[in-house]
């Protein structure tokens, strides 16, 4: 295992940093999410581990939501602590992103996108993860019910408010995010970025024109699951292996291991293996080529993966 965490030797060089959209933010071409991993059921060393090796190895960018853990809210526990005991110093050299918008605690005000939601789960995040500010604050899905003009007043006056350096939106469907990134930028916070998911397996942001509209408007995109949980990588090949995210079977179910998607996994393989790589690389590289992609954010349930996946960002 390779050393971590060496507070003079981040190796800002290992990583390749991109513009996000039109703004004068830079990330890391790979970015390390926080979905998986980080909850109180995780083994607080092996987090901080991949945490350390992660900003080590030139990964300034942490996504992070709300509800993560499990339980909802436990990552940001698990986050604050490490800012504690580990990061503090490097506040200035971290970009933290955060969201609101699935169901975070019982009643009418813990779910969705009412202004009243919004502001009061930013607060929560902020005291449980330690900080004064965070640099992102995601709308995490639109709300068909609440008016968009609404949860994007929110999301200004959040910004004014200082507790978000900027914001971004997450899943919004075509026609809602093109008004969202009117409504922003006519009131001079602009949308940095957008999140969804492109991978491999799954291209639908492109087939609905999400990133071209983003790259029309100067918005990023950051691509969440870019290995599809696990698929894209050499995980499932052979089986479904014990401690994996679908031994689990919540998010990533043995169904989804369709024979059909086998085959392509296979497939992909076989070309990953011609040009030199392991699946991982290959899956994230082919998502870092689509135009207009600034980002991926991977999980990573060890530093072994971790490093096979920063092979993709160099
Ligand atoms: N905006 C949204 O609604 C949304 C939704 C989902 C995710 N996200 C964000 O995106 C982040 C990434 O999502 P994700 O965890 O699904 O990403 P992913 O990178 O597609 O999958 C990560 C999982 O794949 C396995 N893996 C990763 N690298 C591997 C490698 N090199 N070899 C073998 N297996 C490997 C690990 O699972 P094992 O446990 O099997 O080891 C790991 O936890 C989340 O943490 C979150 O921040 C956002």
């Amino acid at each position: 295992m390779m050393a971590y965490y060496v507070a003079d030797e981040r190796r800002y060089d290992a990583m390749q940093y991109r513009r996000c959209g039109q703004s004068g933010v830079l990330l890391p071409s790979v970015s390390l999410g926080m979905w998986h991993n980080f909850g109180a059921v995780d083994d607080f060393e092996r987090s901080r581990q991949i945490m350390r090796y992660a900003f080590d190895n030139g990964i300034t960018h942490f996504d992070l939501a709300n509800n993560y853990g499990p339980p909802y809210g436990s990552a940001e526990i698990t986050f604050g602590r490490l800012m504690d005991e580990d990061f503090r110093p490097y506040r200035d050299e971290m970009f933290v992103a955060t969201k609101a918008g699935y169901d975070m605690w019982p009643g009418p005000y813990g779910n969705w996108g009412s202004r009243k939601y919004l502001m009061a789960s930013l607060n929560q995040s902020l005291s449980r993860m330690h900080l004064e500010y965070v640099d992102l604050f995601y709308s995490h899905r639109y709300d068909p019910e609440t008016p968009l003009e609404e949860t994007l007043q929110a999301l200004v006056d959040i910004v004014r408010s200082g507790k978000a350096l900027y914001v971004g939106i997450s899943r919004w469907p075509l026609e809602a995010t093109r008004t969202a990134f009117q409504y922003l930028r006519e009131r001079d916070v602009p949308c940095l970025i957008y999140q969804g998911r492109i991978n491999l397996l799954d291209h639908a942001p492109i087939e609905e024109g999400i990133l071209e509209l983003c790259r029309k408007e100067g918005v990023g995109f950051i691509s969440f699951s870019p290995l599809a949980q696990g698929l894209l990588t050499d995980r499932y090949l052979h089986g479904i292996p014990e401690g994996s995210r679908m031994s689990r079977g919540k998010f990533l179910r043995p169904d989804m291991l369709t024979e059909e998607v086998l085959q392509r996994i296979c497939q992909y393989n076989v070309e990953a293996e011609a040009e030199g790589k392991s699946l991982a690389e290959y899956a994230l590289s082919w998502v870092l080529r689509q135009k207009g992609v600034t980002s991926v954010i991977v999980g990573a349930s060890s530093t072994t993966q971790l490093d096979r996946n920063l092979c993709a960002g160099r």
